[in-house]
């Protein structure tokens, strides 16, 4: 948890934030089992403005909403989140069937006896973690209701048949929803005045070269910054609607990589992360021409790696 701190301050993130943090680390320590909560990223987020926007808020107590394109970082970011502040974290993925009692729990019969069977967002709520409502405009509106109370200033949550339960101080709520996949809707206003939202941009080139860096030390520079300029190329194209957003896939990039890394040619690996995804044929030649400008034919894992 120390290593993240270091990290921030690597990144020039206001030092009187990440004195907060550490303060903020020290004042809430965490006992044994939930420790294994704390996520340990396999990613680092790179967004100074944007770590400090988050940092700012979930100190001042609010819940955020992380709203963005497709492999914008929403994920990434809301663990580093939970391990900056050191607290245990859920993931609760949302889906249409989603209803309360996934959500709070419920009671089912065990050896003859009702027990109450916590779900999510109860657990996360008393162990005072930060809870990841990711996708949360896939579910529909009236399950998340439920939620209303949890999210603004009475910071409980209503258990059917029990007491009302206050949630413990250090509970925070990340959201992430990501418009226009197929089956997203739009989240309600009294669902997200409850929140403060964070609009998440795609990365940066400098930030993009440091991940690719980090991702793969074994990439030669001058390839890392092939793919970070192709990589923003493939945004202006989008931008300009020469190409959908389809291939634009900054996961899909990655995994490219991994897989020149596994000795796949270059080309071929594009093809599988980035230019496949494109299903029109027409589209899949503009992106190839995109690739082909920055990424040389019969490139392979002995060039690029050393
Ligand atoms: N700013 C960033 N810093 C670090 N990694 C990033 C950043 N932006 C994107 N990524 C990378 O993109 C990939 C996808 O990240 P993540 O799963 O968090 O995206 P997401 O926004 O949740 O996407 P989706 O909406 O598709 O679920 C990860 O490999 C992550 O490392
Ligand atoms: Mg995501």
């Amino acid at each position: 948890m120390t290593k993240i701190l270091d990290f921030l301050r690597e990144e020039q993130i206001d030092p009187a934030l990440v004195q907060e943090l550490a303060r903020y680390q020290a004042a809430h320590p965490l006992d044994g089992a939930l420790c294994s909560r704390v996520p340990v990223p396999r990613y680092l987020y790179y967004g100074r403005e944007i770590w400090e926007q988050a940092i700012a808020a979930l100190l001042c107590g609010e819940n955020l909403l992380l709203a963005g394109g497709k492999a914008t970082g929403k994920n990434v970011l809301a663990e580093n989140l939970a391990m900056a502040f050191g607290r245990p974290s859920w993931d609760i993925s949302f889906h249409v069937n989603m209803d309360a009692s996934t959500l709070i729990g419920m009671d089912t019969f065990v050896g003859g006896q009702v027990v109450f069977r916590p779900g999510p967002v109860y657990s996360c709520a008393v162990s005072g973690g930060f809870g990841i409502l990711d996708e949360i405009n896939m579910a529909r509106n009236e399950a998340l209701a439920v939620l209303h109370a949890t999210l603004d200033f009475r910071r409980s949550i209503d258990v059917p048949g029990y007491d009302r339960i206050p949630l413990a101080e250090e509970t925070r709520f990340i959201a992430t929803m990501n418009y226009g996949y197929a089956g997203t809707r739009e989240l309600n206003e009294a669902l997200t005045s409850r929140f403060v939202v964070i609009q998440m941009p795609p990365i940066g080139e400098e930030n993009l070269k440091k991940l690719l860096t980090a991702q793969f030390p074994g990439l030669k520079a001058k390839y890392a910054d092939q793919f970070a300029r192709l990589f923003l190329d493939l945004q202006k194209k989008c931008e300009s609607a020469e190409i959908s957003t389809r291939a634009l896939d900054l996961r899909g990039m990655l995994d490219a990589i991994r897989l020149m890394y596994r000795g796949v040619p270059a080309e071929t690996a594009l093809d599988m992360g980035i230019t496949n995804k494109a299903f029109d044929t027409y589209e899949q030649g503009l992106i190839r021409d995109v690739i082909h400008a920055r990424i040389p034919r019969g490139l392979d894992r002995t060039r690029l790696f050393e």
